[in-house]
């Protein structure tokens, strides 16, 4: 029997176009999703765009566009981004999706009818930009920490979800367990003590003022909260049409006994989710405000979120609103697909904040692919294009290694060991001076030359989840003993 992989990135909101901290999930998605389905697993990699709510309303109206239109263009602009960096989704959500809409107000139904969702008034302090309440000690100086803008004061009738007393302890169990596995770690510890410092307080799940949104079912005043829509994606994504009904008791003893056959929707086939890739900045919600959702609904929990920190700008959250990001255009047309994912992907532990500067990313091209792996495969090449060398068919056993980085999302580690032996072979190279070799001792040469190449090949099979164009050229390089420059250097 095969076994599934489902992975989710946050869906991103489509009040501006993306940036790279927007491409830093969705490129690390794809290395997991690339891994999995070598490995024969039978995957489903969703991503997205989150089109409702009072942020987008306003940035649609700034520009003068009707919200269908501007979203339009917008969520558009990601798949065309997502394209040119070789990011390859089974599924992209939107939630303006017709079917995501209906779903949404099946499941908020359900949640009305079963009393989690009650009328009632909220009172506190909203950041747009967050999409979120927020407390005053959340707050530094009446601003959002995250935005840098002042939030909104709001009074107003709504519904809200329960998220005190028994939910509250369960998500504790279940988080304590790693039934429901927050990682890296000290997300698990600061979440869990959060979690246990203080009573959740019943979150709104729709608003009265923003037009832009889901209709709520049972009060046509009211639009869904945009993250309650939000969330839901990660199930309609799978073509889950809201009827929580799907997932009780008689389907899950159906979809453990047989196969995971194509008969099934996908949601039983795919769901739970095996990892939830976010950043920290969503980790609260994602730890309460969700799985709430779904323990009322009776859904099971996902397996696991994996929560990477920020790309920081001059110390600060790279982000739109703070006018400090990167733009993916000017990285495509520096690095090329593949320079931007390496980058990205070896700026520092997943997990942990990185800084990035354009300087330093100019630095680390000229130095690990222009000089690092660029030299080791023209050298190489030349190599064996001037002598009547026959490549080695592959004798490493790809993947070992690497795949328990992989599987434990330390992907610049998985990086690293790449390089390591892109170093090495870097200082063989210079030990052996097979271009002395080929002129003075031919089994020698031979014997160089067998190694190097072997090397690159298992670099290429290694590279591959990473850099899946370059691991292709690496290939053709060594099958017809040439190659272009691959990488040329940057001033
Ligand atoms: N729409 C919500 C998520 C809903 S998921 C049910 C949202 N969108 S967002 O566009 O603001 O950001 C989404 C995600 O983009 C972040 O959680 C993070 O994964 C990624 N990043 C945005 N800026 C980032 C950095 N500067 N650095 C790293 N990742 C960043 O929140």
């Amino acid at each position: 029997m095969k076994n599934k992989f489902y992975i989710t990135t946050p869906i991103y909101y489509v009040n501006a176009k993306p940036h790279i901290g927007h491409a830093y999930t969705t490129i690390a998605a794809d290395v997991l999703a690339r891994f999995r389905k070598s490995r024969g697993e039978e995957v489903y990699f969703l991503t997205g765009t989150d089109e409702h709510g009072l942020n987008i309303q306003k940035k649609a109206e700034d520009a003068k566009k009707d919200p269908q239109t501007f979203v339009d263009e917008i969520s558009q602009e990601f798949k065309d981004y997502w394209k040119k960096l070789n990011i390859k989704y089974d599924h992209f959500i939107r939630t303006t999706d017709e079917k995501h809409k209906s779903s949404v107000q099946k499941a908020l139904q359900t949640l009305y009818d079963k009393g989690a969702i009650y009328k009632g008034e909220y009172e506190g302090y909203y950041c747009v930009a967050c999409e979120q309440f927020k407390s005053e000690k959340d707050l530094i100086d009446g601003r959002c920490p995250d935005h840098d803008i002042v939030v909104e004061k709001v009074k107003e009738e709504c519904y809200l979800l329960k998220m005190s007393g028994e939910a509250q302890k369960k998500i504790i169990e279940k988080i304590k367990s790693d039934e429901f596995r927050i990682a890296p770690h000290k997300y698990k510890k600061e979440i869990l003590s959060f979690l246990e410092s203080q009573e959740l307080r019943d979150v709104s799940i729709s608003r009265k003022n923003v037009s832009w949104g889901v209709t709520l079912p049972f009060d046509k005043e009211h639009t869904t909260y945009v993250w309650a829509d939000a969330f839901l994606n990660y199930l309609t994504g799978l073509g889950w049409d809201g009827d929580a009904n799907f997932f009780q008791s008689s389907a899950f003893p159906l979809r453990e006994q047989s196969s995971r056959n194509s008969s099934k929707p996908s949601f039983l086939k795919f769901w739970p989710a095996d990892v939830q890739l976010i950043g920290k900045d969503i980790l609260r919600v994602h730890a309460t405000i969700w799985p709430i959702m779904l323990l009322h609904l009776g859904i099971e929990l996902p397996k696991m979120i994996f929560v990477h920190g920020h790309i920081l700008s001059r110390g600060r959250k790279m982000s739109k609103t703070l006018g400090n990001a990167i733009s993916i255009d000017e990285m495509l047309e520096k690095f090329g697909a593949d320079g931007t994912r390496y980058l990205l992907m070896s700026a520092g532990t997943f997990g942990e904040d990185v800084d990035m500067t354009m300087e330093r990313m100019i630095e680390k091209y000229n130095a690990d692919l222009a000089n690092g792996l660029g030299n080791l495969i023209s050298r190489t090449v030349k190599l064996i294009s001037n002598s009547k060398f026959q490549i080695p068919n592959q004798v490493q056993n790809p993947n070992d290694k690497i795949s328990d980085f992989i599987e434990k999302i330390e992907l610049n580690g998985a990086l690293n060991y790449i390089w390591k032996i892109i170093r090495q072979d870097d200082k063989y190279i210079e030990e052996n001076k097979p271009w002395e070799l080929v002129k003075s001792n031919e089994d020698k040469f031979k014997e160089v030359m067998q190694k190097l190449a072997s090397d690159l090949d298992f670099i290429s099979d290694l590279l591959v989840l990473f850099m899946p164009e370059t691991a292709k050229k690496i290939k053709k390089a060594l099958e017809e003993k040439k190659t272009d420059v691959l990488f040329p250097r940057i001033k």
